[in-house]
């Protein structure tokens, strides 16, 4: 898709820092030197740690470990898809939780428009004037928006996508069409590279970014009967951690992503009564504060109490307070150096039926083991 000339002649003037493009980490060794020698104390201390844990331990063949990536912040918009695309295509991570905003943006680097460096002091009544839209200090014209609104409308009808369906399904659906219309995109598109890799990739809040936006007027403009099923997202996100043998996250912003998957082990406990025994390994990058009582800051400790965690793995969960646009690069650049560099990919975006259906019945062992078990108290409310 070919880029629209700018509306307005003021346009130039704004969108003349360099193009953001998604940065791919490489592996360098001066990185990983100052990460393990100069990060030693205070959040260094802590992201040095999430390095050690991820790629000594989740990332050890022996620990086969089923790890989820949730992507909170506005992180496609500032370059760092080619993070996730370098973790995707190494099958360093199996699934991704991710805002519809940070999908949404990605489409644009999908469809070769250009976000440009800034700055976070302009004049924003300027801006909206000149047709500029800025998030921080990355700007880009409103018909960015309004391109890639479009194409999504047009994906919408000539997918001929119907029913509820979930948001793995929508996404990998969405990737294999930007695949088909330039299969060069994979490398500069999570959303392309995630439906060539087979990682599912997830949206916890389906109606609250542009693609939901697009699919809702789809339905109401087009008599559309495509719907998101939330449901069958919590089931598949759960049947993919009840199938791990060990299960492990790594957790950028907070957001309801951080939940979505943390959940995953409440929903096997407490719902469908399957005790797995809660999270193996727990790494958040956040600038989220605990003090605030919300889940975004919540730390692994707390929760253990809600079985989201297994008390005995304390030591391998760790909270690096810092920017992720800082800190997410340094992490990746470091896993992308290690010794377990490449993992066999689980591509679970195939399995996805043959998961839930054994969710299904492990649920349903578990309730008939507790009928079995328990006819005394039946009895006793008769
Ligand atoms: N046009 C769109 O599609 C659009 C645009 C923006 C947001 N949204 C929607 O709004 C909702 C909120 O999204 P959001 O991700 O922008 O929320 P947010 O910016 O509030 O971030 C979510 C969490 O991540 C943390 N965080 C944010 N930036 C961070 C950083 N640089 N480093 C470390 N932690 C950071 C925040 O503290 C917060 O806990 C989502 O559902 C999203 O889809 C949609």
């Amino acid at each position: 898709m070919p880029h629209r000339a700018p509306g307005s002649p003021g346009h130039a003037q704004y969108l003349k820092g360099r193009p953001i493009r998604y940065y791919r980490p490489t592996g360098n060794s001066g990185v990983r030197d100052l990460i393990d020698g100069g990060f030693q104390a205070f959040n260094a201390g802590r992201l040095s740690e999430a390095c050690k844990i991820y790629t000594e331990k989740m990332l050890a063949p022996e620990s086969d470990t089923t790890i989820g990536l949730t992507v909170a912040g506005a992180l496609t918009p500032a370059g760092l898809g080619g993070c996730v695309i370098e973790l995707m295509e190494r099958g360093l991570i199996d699934f991704v939780i991710s805002t519809g905003a940070n999908l949404y943006h990605d489409l644009h680097y999908a469809l070769n428009f250009t976000l440009h460096r800034g700055s976070p002091f302009l004049d924003d009544v300027e801006l909206y004037e000149q047709g500029i839209i800025r998030i921080y200090d990355v700007l880009f014209p409103a018909t960015v928006l309004l391109e890639t609104d479009a194409y999504v409308r047009d994906f919408l009808v000539r997918s001929d996508l119907s029913g509820p369906i979930a948001t793995s399904e929508l996404h990998y659906r969405l990737g294999q069409d930007l695949l088909s219309l330039n299969p060069a995109c994979a490398e500069h598109s999570v959303v392309a590279k995630a439906a060539q890799c087979g990682v599912p990739i997830y949206t916890s809040s389906p109606g609250d970014s542009s693609i939901g936006m697009n699919i809702a007027y789809h339905e109401l403009m087009n008599g559309s009967t495509l719907m998101i099923d939330p449901n069958r997202d919590v089931n598949e996100v759960c049947a993919i951690i009840l199938a791990g043998k060990q299960n492990g996250c790594v957790i950028l912003g907070g957001g309801s992503p951080k939940n979505f998957y943390l959940q995953g082990q409440p929903t096997l406990w407490e719902v469908y009564g399957i005790p797995k025994g809660g999270n193996d390994y727990f790494i958040q990058i956040t600038t989220d504060q605990v003090v605030w009582g919300g889940l975004s800051g919540a730390t692994p400790a707390e929760a253990v109490s809600w079985g989201k965690v297994n008390p005995g793995v304390l030591p391998d969960t760790v909270v690096a307070y810092c920017d992720s646009t800082i800190a997410f690069p340094l992490f990746c650049e470091y896993a992308v150096g290690c010794e377990h560099n490449r993992r066999p990919r689980r591509e679970l975006v195939h399995k996805r039926d043959e998961l839930v259906a054994d969710l299904l019945q492990q649920a349903r062992a578990s309730e008939d083991a507790k009928v079995t078990n328990e006819p005394a108290e039946v009895d006793r409310h008769r």
